[in-house]
């Protein structure tokens, strides 16, 4: 194992960097409802019924918003089987969406909801079957085929297993390098100093660079898919399942991790989680999808405080809902009693 995955100031102590704890008011909202006129309030303002779904308008001016979707669709035409013909799954229907930048939109829902459907089509690598995308205002040819490098580099995607989209015979500083190459018309030298730039910024080391990805933990390796997102300076962050493969102290550092690169580089993020606890830590605005539609969007605090949707009730019914101070208080318990009786902390 190499290295710990702890960093000084990263630990399970440290405050919250967005101060985004429970109970604090945010005012930026997310949504198709931008356009809304600043005079409405922000939560029952636009408390409207779209299509049976409860959609809550922020207000917000349309200001900087960096991702738009408006009535994205997907369907997937799939094999019935021997002589049956093929039937249409309707994965992705109508979604519309719009995150300013520097903001969290978490997308919730249960598996099969058209979570990762949607995660593909904004990273440019799936197209829609309708509707359209909008990456820094600006719509997204679809039919041309493959969407130019420059706008492809503008939207990364971060998976839930590293495992899969790391190249177990490639070294790190060669993964880390390879966008570049892609992407970019640098020269060797300076490919090679951003990528050792890339691994400061993501809390591992200099030495990592010549490393090959199984001598990394589950928490390092997806710090490395994290630096490698972010090498060709994307403006979009979607993250689909981060954090769900890793231990809870190991969730709580990479989480923080990408608060403070959200912050440092105005990352705009969409966040896709099963996991609430999680969404309520770093999303600014929630939407809720059930088979391929949102029911119930809004702000993170209006949306947990008072869910609208039957479904949105549900779901948290049967999650329990534990606030990120809680897990880490729980982590810090179960550090102090290793401690106590004398057992290593175990590398994570
Ligand atoms: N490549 C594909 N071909 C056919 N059906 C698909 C494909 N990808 C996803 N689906 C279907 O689309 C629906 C949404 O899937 P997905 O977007 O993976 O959901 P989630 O990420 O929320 O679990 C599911 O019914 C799934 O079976
Ligand atoms: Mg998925």
């Amino acid at each position: 194992m190499s290295g710990r995955e702890d960093r000084p100031g990263e630990g399970l102590g440290t405050s919250d960097p967005r101060g985004v704890g429970p109970g604090v008011e945010r005012q930026q909202g997310v949504g198709p409802g931008g356009a809304e006129p600043p005079s409405a309030k922000a939560d029952d303002a636009g408390r409207r019924a779209v299509g049976g779904a409860s959609v809550r308008h922020p207000a917000t001016s349309r200001g900087d918003i960096v991702l738009e979707g408006r009535g994205i669709t997907r369907d997937y035409h799939v094999s019935g089987g021997f002589l049956r013909g093929t039937k249409v799954v309707h994965a992705v229907r109508g979604v519309d969406f719009a995150v300013p930048r520097g903001k969290t939109l978490a997308i919730v829902g249960e598996s099969g909801c058209g979570k990762s459907t949607l995660a593909r089509i904004i990273t440019l690598i799936d197209p829609p079957t309708s509707g359209t995308l909008l990456i820094e205002g600006k719509p997204v040819e679809i039919s041309g085929g493959r969407p130019p490098r420059d706008l492809r580099s503008r939207v990364q995607i971060v998976f839930q297993n590293p495992h899969g989209s790391l190249n177990p015979r490639q070294k790190i500083g060669n993964v880390l390098m390879e966008p570049l190459e892609l992407n970019t018309d640098l020269p060797a030298a300076e490919r090679r100093d951003r990528a050792r730039g890339m691994l400061e910024k993501v809390g591992l080391l200099p030495e990592h660079f010549d490393r090959y990805p199984h001598m990394f933990s589950g928490g390092q390796r997806q710090r490395i898919a994290i630096a490698r997102a972010l090498m060709v300076n994307p403006a979009i962050l979607v993250l689909d399942e981060p954090v769900s493969a890793l231990d809870l102290s190991v969730q709580a550092q990479v989480l923080n991790l990408l608060a403070d690169l959200q912050k440092e580089f105005r990352l705009t993020y969409v966040f896709i989680s099963h996991d609430l606890s999680v969404v309520r830590h770093i999303a600014d605005e929630v939407m809720v999808m059930l088979r391929g539609e949102v029911v119930e969007r809004g702000s993170r605090d209006a949306v947990f405080a008072d869910p609208q949707h039957e479904y949105t009730r549900t779901l948290f019914a049967a999650t329990p809902v534990t606030s990120l101070p809680a897990i880490r208080a729980r982590v810090e318990r179960k550090a102090m009693r290793r401690e106590a009786t004398g057992q290593r902390h175990p590398a994570n």
